[in-house]
C-alpha cells in the first residue's frame, strides 16, 4: 500500500468515513448515525460480516480491507477523513474476564490482546498510510476507562484492562507519528461509557448507568467533531473529558 490516495475532497465535499467493527453493538450504531447525519460523502463498513471482510486473526484481510478503501478513495476522489475502530473483546468462547489472579489463562489473554491490541495496531499499519497529509482527519479507537492505569481502583479484569492500556499507548504513539505527516490530524482513544451491547450485557449491574448504543454513538461523534489537533493522543470519554492514562 503506497502513499495517501487523495489529499483534497474538492469544494463542498467532506470525505470518506470508515467504521471497523461495523457488526458490533456500538459499531452498527456509529454507522447508522454517520449515514443519517450525512456529514461524510461516503460511509464504509468493515468487519467480519461486512462486504469488505476484515478479521484480526488474519492480517491479510486487514491489508485487503485497506486496499479496498484505497480503491474507493481513488474512484470517488475522496480522502479518508474519519477512521473509527469499534472492535473489542471482553468475554466469549475464549473465556471470561478474570476476577482474580488465579483465573489468569494464556489462551484468554492471547485472544483479548489479539482483538483489543494487535488488531488495532495492524489497522494503524495498513490504514494510516491512507490518511491525507493535508486537512483535518480523525482516527478514533474505542478503548475503555478500565484500561486507565491511573483510574484502576478495583482490580480484576487483568487481560481486558492490560489490553486496553496497551491500546492507549499504541494510539498515543501513532498520534505522534501521524502529526509529523499531518499537523491537522487527530488520533484518540475513546471511552464510550457503559453501553447496552453483547459485550457489557452479562456485567450490567443494577445502579450502573447503561446507555443505548445510539446515544453512545451520537455522543462519541459529537466529541470527535469538537476535538482540536491539540487533543491528539489523548484518552477522551463520551462527555469530551480527558481521562488519565
Ligand atoms: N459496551 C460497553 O459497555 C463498553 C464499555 C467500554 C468500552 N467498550 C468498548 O467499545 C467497543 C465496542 O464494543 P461493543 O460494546 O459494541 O461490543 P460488541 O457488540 O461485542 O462488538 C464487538 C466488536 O468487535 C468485533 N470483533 C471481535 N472479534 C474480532 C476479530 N477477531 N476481528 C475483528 N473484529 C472483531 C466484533 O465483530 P463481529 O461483529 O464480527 O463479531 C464486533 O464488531 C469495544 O472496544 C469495547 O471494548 C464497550
Amino acid at each position: 500500500m503506497s502513499g495517501s490516495p487523495a489529499t483534497s475532497d474538492g469544494p463542498g465535499r467532506s470525505g470518506l468515513a470508515v467504521v471497523v467493527g461495523a457488526g458490533g453493538g456500538l459499531g452498527a450504531a456509529l454507522v447508522a448515525q454517520l449515514q443519517h447525519a450525512g456529514r461524510y460523502d461516503q460511509v464504509v463498513s468493515l468487519g467480519r460480516a461486512s462486504e469488505i471482510h476484515l478479521d484480526y486473526a488474519d492480517e491479510s484481510s486487514i491489508a485487503a480491507g485497506a486496499q479496498a478503501v484505497a480503491g474507493l478513495c481513488a474512484e470517488s476522489g475522496l480522502a479518508l477523513r474519519l477512521l473509527l475502530v469499534a472492535t473489542g473483546f471482553l468475554h466469549g468462547q475464549q473465556g471470561q474476564p478474570e476476577r482474580g489472579w488465579r483465573h489468569l489463562d494464556a489462551a484468554y489473554l492471547q485472544h483479548v490482546f489479539l482483538v483489543n491490541t494487535v488488531g488495532p495496531a495492524l489497522l494503524i499499519k495498513h490504514f494510516f498510510p491512507l490518511l491525507p497529509r493535508q486537512g483535518r482527519c480523525v482516527a478514533g479507537f474505542v478503548s475503555a476507562r478500565v484500561g486507565s492505569i491511573g483510574d484502576n481502583a478495583l482490580g480484576g479484569w487483568y487481560g481486558y484492562r492490560a489490553s486496553k492500556a496497551a491500546l492507549n499507548q499504541l494510539v498515543k504513539t501513532a498520534a505522534i507519528e501521524l502529526t509529523r505527516s499531518n499537523r491537522e490530524s487527530i488520533c484518540v482513544a475513546l471511552h464510550p461509557g457503559t453501553v447496552d451491547t453483547p459485550l457489557s450485557q452479562p456485567f450490567a449491574k443494577t445502579g450502573l448507568t447503561v446507555r443505548p448504543p445510539q446515544e453512545a454513538a451520537g455522543d462519541l461523534l459529537a466529541v470527535l467533531a469538537g476535538l482540536a489537533p491539540a487533543s491528539t493522543g489523548a484518552l477522551v470519554d463520551y462527555r469530551g473529558q480527558t481521562l488519565p492514562f
